[in-house]
C-alpha cells in the first residue's frame, strides 16, 4: 500500500510516517508538504528514500494534489495551520488550508475512489468546564485555527453523506514530543528553561489541556487508518489532563530551573479553558495509550537537550521575529 501523508514534514505527520513505515514494512509513502515555516525536510532524515518520498506542494493547488494522489491507495492528512496564536494574529492562511486546502484534497480522494483520513483536534468541540467530549458532541470551536479545523470537519462529513466518499476523522487532544516547533507549549517552555529565559504563562495558568505523547496519537490514526469505519469520527485523548502551570512547574524541574522563570503574561483572546475527550470509541478498535505524561515529557526533553541541530536554526529565524510580535520581547537564548 502506498499511503499519501499531506503534512508529512510537520510535526506529527513526520512521526506518523516513521510508525507507518515501521510498522508496515511492505508499504511505501509519500509526502505532499509546502514545507511552510513549520514544515521541514530535516523531520524525515534518515528514512528509506525508496520507501519515503517527498514532493513539496500545496494541498490547495488542484494539480498539484491531482499528480501526488496518482499511484496512491490512501490519503492521510496532517496539512494544516496550526498554531492559535498564529490564527489569532492572522487567519486567512487558516481558511485558505484547513477548510479550502482540506476540500481539494478530499476531492481528489473521491475522483480518485481513496480512503481519506481528516486529521482534526478537540478543540473542534470548544472548551468544557466538565466530563468529556464524544464524537456526537456539538462542534463549537472558538479560535479562527479551530473554526478552520472544524470547517474541514463538516465538509468530510458531508461527501461521506452525500457521495459515500470513503472518509474519515481522527480528533485528536494537545499532542507533544520530538520535532514539535517551539511556538507551541512544551518546546517552548522545555527551550526557554534550557536558555534561562522566562516562561510565558497566559492569564492564570489554570487552564486544562488533555496531553498525548505523540506517537501514541500516531498509533491511534494508523489503526482507524485501517480498522475505522467510513463516515464516522474517533477521537484520540491522552491519559493526562493538567493545568498549564503544572506542565509548566514539571519542565522547570525536569530542566533544573527554579519558579523565579515563570511569567505571567497577558491570556490569549478568546482562551479556552478546558479540553477534554472521551476515546472509549477507538478503545474499541484497540488502541490505548502507551507513554503516561511524566514519562513522555522527560523523554521530550531529553530530545530537544540532544538535537540543538533541530532547533537552533528555528530559535535563530522567523521565530524570533514571531516570539517578539506574541510576547512583546525578544528571546535571550
Ligand atoms: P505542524 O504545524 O507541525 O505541521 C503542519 C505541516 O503541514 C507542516 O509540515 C506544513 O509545512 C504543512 N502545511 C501547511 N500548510 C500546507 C499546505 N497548504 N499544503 C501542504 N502542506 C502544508 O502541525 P502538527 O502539530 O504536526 O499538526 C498536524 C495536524 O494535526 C494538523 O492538522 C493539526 O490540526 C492536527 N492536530 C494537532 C494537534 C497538536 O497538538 N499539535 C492536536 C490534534 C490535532
Ligand atoms: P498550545 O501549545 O498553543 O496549544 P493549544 O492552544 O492548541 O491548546 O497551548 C497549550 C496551552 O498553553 C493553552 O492553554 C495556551 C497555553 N500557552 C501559554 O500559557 N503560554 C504560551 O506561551 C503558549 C504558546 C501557550
Amino acid at each position: 500500500m502506498k499511503v499519501l501523508v499531506a503534512g508529512g514534514a510537520g510535526f506529527i505527520g513526520s512521526t506518523y510516517v516513521r510508525l507507518r513505515i515501521d510498522a508496515h514494512p511492505d508499504d511505501s509513502v509519500r509526502v505532499l508538504d509546502k514545507l511552510t515555516y513549520a514544515g521541514r525536510r530535516e523531520n524525515l532524515d534518515g528514512l528509506p528514500e525508496n520507501r519515503v518520498e517527498l514532493v513539496p506542494g500545496d494541498i490547495a493547488d488542484p494539480d498539484a494534489v491531482a499528480a501526488a494522489v496518482e499511484g496512491c491507495d490512501a490519503i492521510v492528512n496532517f496539512a494544516a495551520e496550526s498554531h492559535v496564536d498564529r490564527s489569532i494574529e492572522s487567519p486567512g492562511e487558516f481558511i485558505q488550508t484547513d477548510v479550502f486546502g482540506a476540500f481539494v484534497l478530499l476531492e481528489a480522494a473521491r475522483a480518485a475512489g481513496v480512503r481519506h483520513l481528516q486529521v482534526s483536534t478537540d478543540e473542534v468541540y470548544g472548551s468544557i468546564e466538565s466530563g468529556s467530549f464524544e464524537e456526537h458532541s456539538p462542534l463549537d470551536p472558538s479560535s479562527p485555527y479551530s473554526a478552520s479545523k472544524a470547517g474541514g470537519d463538516l465538509i468530510v462529513g458531508a461527501y461521506h453523506q452525500t457521495y459515500g466518499a470513503d472518509a474519515l476523522i481522527v480528533r485528536g487532544s494537545n499532542n507533544y514530543g520530538p520535532r514539535q516547533h517551539p511556538e507551541k507549549l512544551i518546546p517552548l517552555c522545555i527551550l526557554n528553561a534550557l536558555a534561562g529565559d522566562p516562561l510565558p504563562v497566559y492569564g492564570d495558568g489554570m487552564q486544562v489541556r488533555n496531553w498525548v505523547f505523540v506517537e501514541d496519537f500516531c498509533r491511534g490514526i494508523d489503526l482507524v487508518l485501517e480498522r475505522g469505519e467510513a463516515g464516522q469520527a474517533y477521537n484520540v485523548g491522552g491519559p493526562d489532563e493538567l493545568p498549564n502551570i503544572e506542565v509548566v512547574r514539571t519542565i522547570l524541574m525536569l530542566t533544573g530551573r527554579d519558579e523565579s522563570l515563570i511569567d505571567y503574561v497577558t491570556d490569549r483572546l478568546g482562551h479556552d479553558r478546558r479540553y477534554s475527550l472521551s476515546s472509549e470509541k477507538v478503545r474499541g478498535l484497540g488502541w490505548e495509550a502507551q507513554v503516561g505524561f511524566e514519562e513522555g515529557l522527560r523523554r521530550t526533553v531529553e530530545w530537544y537537550r540532544d538535537n540543538e541541530w533541530w532547533w537552533a536554526p528555528i530559535r535563530g529565524g522567523e521565530y524570533r521575529e514571531y516570539y517578539e510580535r506574541q510576547y512583546g520581547r525578544a528571546l535571550r537564548g
